[in-house]
């Protein structure tokens, strides 16, 4: 039906900053705040489909009515993920996940102590879960129809931009690539947004700009064409 293009579809969205805890206290975060994934939820629930979203940090309350299921770390994230992408038809990866966290969680805060030199934190790479996600289809021949990848880019141009975001879909091997153009006040935390939405398949990247929720509903459709 032309108003419900995802109906009995089963869409998994991540959304949110995931925090990598240092102490009991303390975390290294990022400046997402939820709303895109949210708006995602929204548009897609809006669209007939079972939404199940994944929510790291946020600054925004969860969709009434969509099942949501916390978490706060990448690791946590990646492992809600990879069990629910294996009952999704499309998994919209909008979260900001941390590249890094800290190599050890100190059991009990972090002192400062004058007899003692200044603390050095290591980090260590966390998994990418697009590409794990990407690659749990590839190995077991099943899983979602439609990964959907996230890219906050900047660049000294459009066309510089566009080009980063085809690499990354490349790289990644996600179906669809959202790119975002960061810089200028714009994304982060930001009712608005702009966004282009490249597909593997190659084809013009599709642009749009006005709110989260409209973008939210352009990336949506575009998710409900390529399911055909
Ligand atoms: O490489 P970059 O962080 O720019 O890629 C962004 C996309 O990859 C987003 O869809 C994000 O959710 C996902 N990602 C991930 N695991 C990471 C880092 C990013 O799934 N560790």
């Amino acid at each position: 039906a032309a108003s419900a293009p995802l109906l009995g579809k089963r869409v998994v969205i991540t959304a949110g900053g995931t925090r990598e805890p240092l102490d009991p206290v303390r975390y290294l975060g990022n400046r997402s705040s939820g709303k895109q994934g949210v708006a995602l939820a929204r548009a897609a629930a809006a669209a007939g489909a079972e939404v199940e979203l994944i929510a790291a940090h946020m600054d925004v309350a969860p969709p009434e009515g969509v099942k949501t299921a916390r978490v706060e770390t990448a690791l946590q994230l990646r492992s809600a993920a990879l069990d629910a992408a294996g009952r999704a038809d499309v998994v919209i990866m909008a979260a900001a996940v941390a590249d890094f966290r800290p190599a050890e969680q100190a059991r009990t805060k972090i002192k400062k102590r004058d007899d003692a030199a200044d603390p050095v934190i290591t980090l260590v790479r966390n998994p990418d879960i697009l590409q794990e996600l990407v690659q749990q289809r590839r190995d077991s021949g099943t899983g979602p129809a439609l990964i959907v990848g996230f890219a906050a880019e900047t660049g000294d141009s459009r066309g510089d931009v566009l080009e980063y975001a085809r690499q990354k879909l490349e790289r990644k091997g996600c179906d669809l690539l959202v790119l975002n153009q960061v810089g200028q006040d714009l994304v982060f935390g930001q009712d608005r947004t702009a966004v282009s939405i490249l597909h593997r398949n190659g084809g013009e990247p599709q642009t749009f700009s006005g709110t989260k929720d409209e973008a939210a509903r352009a990336i949506i459709a575009s998710v409900a064409e390529e399911l055909g």
